[in-house]
Formats: C-alpha cells, sequence, structure tokens
C-alpha cells in the first residue's frame, strides 16, 4: 500500500543513536527530578532553553504531550457553547474536531496562494465576532501554503481591531527547504497571540513533546486545565528533548531532514505536472510535509478512496479539511514518508482512477 493519509515524518529520520544517549544523560542529569510529580507548565530547564529561542519569559512557556493537547486545552479555556471560531478553509482535520469539541461554531475562511482571504475574514469577523482564530502560516496543512507577510500584518490588526485571539500553530516552521523566513503573526500582535510548536517533526512525535508560547495569563490558564487534566506532563521525553537541543544536534537534524524531505517534494511536484496539468491546481510549498490537490473538477469522495484502495493508495478523505462543509474535490498528498518511487507510483495511480471516474 502507498499510503497519502497521514502526515508523519520518515521512519529513517529519527536519530535513535542519539536519543538513546540523550535518554541516558536526561536520567543521569535530572534523575528523581523526571519521575516525581512537578509543575503543569512541564520540565523547567526546557522551558528557560525555549524561552531564549523566542525571546519570552520561561513563565511564558507550557511544554505538553504535543502541540495538539495545548490546542485541546486552549479551546476548552477560550472557547464553549455559543462562541466562534475561525480557521482556514481547508485545515488541519484534527484541529477542527478538537475546536468542534469545545461545542463552539467553528467556520472556515477561505485560503488563498498566499494565506487567508483578508476580505472573507474581515467580513466574518465584522459579523461572528469569533474569540478566536487558527492559523497556520507556514507551509499549511493540508495545503502547502505560506501566508505572505503583508497577511500576517493584517491579521494582526483584525485581531486588535474585533478583539479576537490569534493561535498560531507553526509546527513546519523549521522545515523550510527553499525561499526566506517570514516574522511570525506574533511579532504583529504579542499581546493576543498563542504559537504552538512542537517536535514532532524535528525528532519525533512518538515523544509527544510540544509547547506553547504567549502572554503569562493565558498560559496560566492553560497550566491550570492542563493541571486539572493530568496534574503532571510526561517529563522524561521533554528532558530528552532538552539534552538535544543542549547538545547542539537540532540543527544537524534538520539539515538532514532537509536533504530528506526536500527531494521528495520535487518528485511529488514533477509528479503532480506530468499527471495532473489541466486536471487540478495545487501551488509549490517552500517546505513543510504536504501538497494540496484541488480537482477542477469534483469526484465522489468516498467512490475516490474505495477504488485507491483497491488499486493499493490510501487516502485522507478531503472533507475533513473543510471545517462546514466541501472538499470532495481536495486531496491532501503527504510526501516525507515515502520514498520517491513511491511517490511517483501512487501519483500515476491516482490520475488514472480520477481519470477514469
Ligand atoms: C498543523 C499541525 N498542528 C499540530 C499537529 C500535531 O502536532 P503534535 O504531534 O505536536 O500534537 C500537526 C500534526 O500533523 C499539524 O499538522
Amino acid at each position: 500500500m502507498i499510503s497519502f493519509t497521514r502526515g508523519v515524518p520518515a521512519n529513517e529520520a529519527f536519530p535513535l543513536d542519539e536519543l538513546l544517549s540523550c535518554s541516558e544523560s536526561a536520567i543521569q542529569n535530572f534523575g528523581a527530578k523526571i519521575f516525581q510529580y512537578s509543575s503543569s507548565f512541564g520540565f523547567q530547564p526546557l522551558r528557560e532553553l525555549l524561552s531564549e529561542e523566542y525571546g519570552v519569559s520561561p513563565d511564558q512557556i507550557i511544554l505538553s504531550h504535543g502541540a495538539l493537547q495545548i490546542l485541546d486545552f486552549t479551546s476548552s479555556c477560550f472557547l464553549g457553547e455559543g462562541s466562534s471560531a475561525l480557521v482556514e478553509l481547508p485545515t488541519y482535520d484534527r484541529a477542527i474536531q478538537v475546536l468542534k469539541r469545545s461545542k463552539a461554531t467553528v467556520m472556515g475562511v477561505p485560503l488563498e496562494d498566499d494565506g487567508i482571504d483578508l476580505k472573507a475574514l474581515k467580513e466574518k469577523t465584522a459579523s461572528f465576532k469569533p474569540r478566536l482564530i487558527y492559523l497556520i502560516p507556514d507551509f499549511q496543512n493540508p495545503s502547502g501554503t505560506t501566508m505572505s507577510l503583508k497577511k500576517r500584518e493584517k491579521v494582526a490588526e483584525l485581531a486588535r481591531e474585533f478583539d479576537f485571539l490569534i493561535v498560531e500553530d507553526i509546527p513546519y516552521r523549521k522545515l523550510r527547504f527553499q525561499g526566506n523566513e517570514l516574522p511570525q503573526i506574533r511579532d504583529f500582535c504579542p499581546e493576543r497571540t498563542i504559537t504552538l510548536s512542537s517536535f514532532s517533526k524535528l525528532i519525533s512525535p512518538g515523544l509527544r513533546v510540544g509547547f506553547a508560547f504567549g502572554p503569562s495569563e493565558i498560559i496560566s490558564r492553560i497550566a491550570l486545565q492542563a493541571e486539572e487534566t493530568y496534574i503532571t506532563p510526561s517529563l522524561l521525553p521533554q528532558a530528552l528533548v532538552f539534552e538535544f537541543l543542549k547538545r547542539g544536534n537540532l540543527p544537524g537534524q534538520i539539515k538532514k531532514l532537509h536533504s530528506l524531505y526536500f527531494p521528495r517534494l520535487e518528485v511529488m511536484l514533477d509528479s503532480l505536472r506530468e499527471n495532473f496539468s489541466g486536471m487540478g491546481d495545487w501551488i509549490k510549498p517552500e517546505g513543510g510535509f504536504f501538497v494540496g490537490l484541488t480537482l477542477k473538477k469534483k469526484v465522489e469522495a468516498p467512490l475516490l478512496l474505495s477504488r485507491a484502495k483497491e488499486a493499493g493508495v490510501l487516502l485522507t478523505d478531503g472533507r475533513g479539511f473543510f471545517a462546514d462543509g466541501g472538499g470532495d474535490n481536495f486531496l491532501r498528498l503527504p510526501f516525507c514518508a515515502l520514498k520517491p518511487e513511491e511517490i511517483r507510483e501512487g501519483i500515476g495511480i491516482l490520475a488514472r482512477l480520477i481519470k477514469e471516474m
């Protein structure tokens, strides 16, 4: 089976030898500290290290079991029945589910090649007064788009004007293969932005180490929610990540990921050009894990999924990425965990099936 279902790192990307040695050091260096209950904010030395990198104070940072869990806490703290949240259309399917679980109304704002459609965003914020907007500005999941500088500034302006909280989720930000890094949205509006990120895509998702930073009163509210949920997060993986960073291993690991993933992105783009020209639209991502393919003609999503499975290709239902309907003609194509020959074969099979349909 060729799986285009999940945005997972390649198994061969995990730095196993370094992780083994970092776990030993973590236990040796921190001993009982990481085997005891502790603060719900997470492992203090890692908070301090991240606070230096992001130019915030350690009390503005919380560590948890992945960024998605922090989104869940954020949504429990700030959303609820009668409130509304805006997301990009399309966006990360699990984020939609988490936000909807709070019973808030979750609405989509169309995405353009350079990020969210500002006119539609302004209309929706004025009409619905959302409490929160969830954005993935760098190499968006599932479309691969990156939000332009101008749009980052404008979103920050709108947050002030309409009094909403921005949640920017940036797990792919360091996986930029081309082009120049842009400022975070947070840089234009630190007082109302929560930034979510994670080591899932850089070191390993199985470690479950994610983090968030933002205004300290917001982070404290999230930490209280965390405390009421699990008392203390799992500290050993956080101490292990701390050792990994402290030894200066991350830049080399990121370099390794770039040389593994960038050629796979190029094969994906070549295969799309060869097989889907005239049949669909996609943008050329400058990094990340995904290319989003929008077919020019609508296909019946369940039928495509089952035919693809019979032909040996697994797909995620594109409709899951659209908060308020649509997505029949959308396919998310992750490329990082597939070998180049699998990408070529998988895209060839998909094109043939879609032509037949
Ligand atoms: C945009 C986005 N946010 C969050 C996550 C989940 O991250 P974590 O493993 O840190 O919970 C993912 C994983 O695919 C993602 O694409």
